[in-house]
């Protein structure tokens, strides 16, 4: 789902994304850099991490987004490059090839997306078998999904658990897991592993 101006004020800033940075190169001590290549990026925003990771790191990134605005800014502010590729996809319809992909980051993303489930078995698709999936979001208590589910079709209402059941009949396994913020809007922070 696009976001508003004001929340696009909020979340487009250097700040955020450099703790951002800090959270992938903690899932990066867990996981083995030397064998990934291809990195796929959901909802990059204006594309602060992407290019982060094809400069420091020489992947091959494709930092993707559902809003047309956010990737022509990522362009304007980070020209593409042979390993820097900005296009627009929705993370619950992907365009690439099965197994195409050694890692997948989805950072303060699945909120904004009402069929995150979707979105879930799009990435395992998109994933080599071993590939790595870096996931931080929020999740909402059941009582709040309960309430808000009836009306509320533009964000994706899921708790901690939907989101662990989720991920492990999608064919993933819990490398890490860390709970960043407690209160009625905790936030997660997984790496995963396809088996
Ligand atoms: C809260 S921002 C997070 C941006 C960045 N990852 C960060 O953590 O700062 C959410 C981003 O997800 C994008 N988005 C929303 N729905 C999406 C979808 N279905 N597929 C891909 N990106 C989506 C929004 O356009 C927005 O840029």
């Amino acid at each position: 789902m696009k976001m508003t101006r004001i929340e696009k004020r909020f979340v487009n800033r250097k700040k955020k994304a450099e703790r951002n940075i800090k959270k992938i190169q903690t899932a990066f001590q867990q996981i083995e850099i030397e064998k990934i290549n291809t990195v796929l990026e959901l909802g990059c925003g204006i594309g602060f991490v992407s290019a982060y990771l094809a400069d420091s790191y020489n992947f091959n990134v494709y930092g993707t987004d559902f809003d047309a605005e956010q990737i022509q800014i990522a362009r304007k502010l980070q020209p593409e490059g042979e390993r820097l590729h900005f296009q627009v996809e929705d993370a619950a319809e992907l365009s690439f090839e099965d197994s195409s992909i050694d890692l997948v980051i989805s950072q303060n993303v699945f909120h904004h997306v009402p069929d995150w489930e979707d979105a879930i078995l799009e990435i395992a698709r998109v994933l080599r078998s071993g590939g790595f999936f870096i996931w931080l979001d929020l999740a909402f208590p059941e009582i709040v999904k309960r309430i808000f589910q009836s009306f509320v079709k533009n964000y994706g209402l899921y708790t901690i658990n939907d989101i662990m059941t989720a991920f492990e009949v999608s064919g993933f396994k819990e490398l890490s897991y860390e709970r960043l913020a407690h209160g009625p809007l905790s936030q997660h922070h997984f790496v995963l592993q396809l088996k």
